[in-house]
């Protein structure tokens, strides 16, 4: 008996299982009323009186061993059956819930990614700015209105009266930006400016306090209106398509000299008149104009050796006409119901 018990332990200690069968097969062989270690008892019942104790004990200990082994290979089945679910190559992908993004955010990579294909680099720049990058450098008189407080946000003023050139504001617009690449770079500079601007206006489905811009600088020697205007009608074309005329109608910059306002032609009803260009046939897109002399001057540009142009223009407003949203609000309220319509569109 003693030689059938240390086999039985051998074999028991030796057995693996690899699915729920081979585990029943170690219970029915070993475990159950019928299996070996059963049987064993049963024999016990013959065994001489003196080897009772020592044979009793093994038998138990052998009963034991049977048990524990048999929970050990329960657990690392269950635990092998986690593992290879969660590496089953063959299980149907979890509904990845991807995110879209924000119409501005199209538009906005829509009009760089125009200017990046005919040499235009980005520069960027700080929201929080002095008044001289924003207002001084681009020739604002000392009492233009553009600086009065009901159109800047003034973080601090050193004066309530004169406008000071150390006064901390939130830029009006990102012509800063442009005065700051003037500063560090020679000409040539050929880059476009994207951000958000503020100006302290009453919010309505036409107008917000926060908007966003792309401004653009070309200066080189030689520079010239028929330049501005050639840039412009290829970027019109690239952005409302082919058939799309411009227009300029003379305007007022203190940064430009002569300035223009741009129009296309309605990307509605393509020129014929409608409700949305109010039966004009055009849109206003930006301004622009020829960089001012004394622009380039206070930058530490020559003025007699280089020329150049500006433009500068919201991304709000093609946007709405581009999606046909019709109350500004909406892009800033981020509902995402509003925002999920634009999942396809990259
Ligand atoms: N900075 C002007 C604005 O915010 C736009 C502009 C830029 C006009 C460059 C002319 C030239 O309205």
């Amino acid at each position: 008996m003693l030689d059938k018990i240390n086999k039985l332990i051998a074999e028991i200690s030796g057995f693996s299982v690899l699915s729920p069968d081979d585990l029943e097969l170690f219970r029915l062989k070993f475990l159950s009323k019928k299996g070996y270690i059963s049987e064993l008892f049963d024999d016990f019942r013959n065994v001489a009186s003196d080897e009772k104790k020592e044979l009793g004990q093994k038998l138990n200990q052998l009963k034991q061993q049977a048990q524990e082994r048999y929970n050990y290979l329960k657990d690392s089945l269950i635990q092998t059956q986690k593992t290879s679910r969660i590496n089953d190559i063959t299980r149907p992908a979890y509904p990845w819930n991807l995110g879209s993004r924000h119409p501005i955010s199209i538009m906005r990579n829509d009009i760089i990614s125009i200017f990046e294909r005919i040499g235009f680099t980005v520069s960027e720049g700080p929201e929080i700015e002095d008044d001289d990058h924003v207002f001084t450098k681009l020739n604002f008189a000392p009492e233009h209105p553009a600086r009065d407080m009901q159109d800047t946000f003034y973080i601090s003023r050193l004066s309530t009266e004169d406008s000071d050139p150390r006064d901390i504001l939130l830029r009006t617009h990102t012509s800063s930006v442009q005065v700051r690449v003037m500063q560090a770079q020679k000409p040539p500079i050929r880059t476009i400016s994207p951000g958000r601007v503020f100006r302290n206006e009453a919010i309505s489905a036409r107008a917000h306090c926060i908007f966003h811009q792309v401004e653009g600088l070309y200066i080189d020697e030689n520079v010239s209106f028929a330049d501005l205007r050639q840039t412009l009608l290829f970027f019109a074309r690239e952005m409302f398509g082919k058939k799309t005329e411009i227009r300029l109608r003379p305007s007022y910059f203190p940064f430009t000299e002569p300035s223009a306002e741009m129009d296309v032609s309605c990307t509605i009803c393509g020129g014929k008149g409608c409700n949305v260009c109010k039966y004009t046939g055009w849109l206003e897109v930006l301004g622009c104009g020829m960089v001012h002399p004394a622009v380039l001057e206070a930058c530490n540009i020559d003025s007699n050796k280089y020329t150049g142009f500006a433009f500068g223009m919201g991304i709000e407003r093609p946007a709405m006409l581009k999606y046909q949203v019709n109350d500004l609000r909406l892009y800033f309220e981020n509902d995402i119901r509003f925002l999920e319509q634009f999942r396809t569109a990259f």
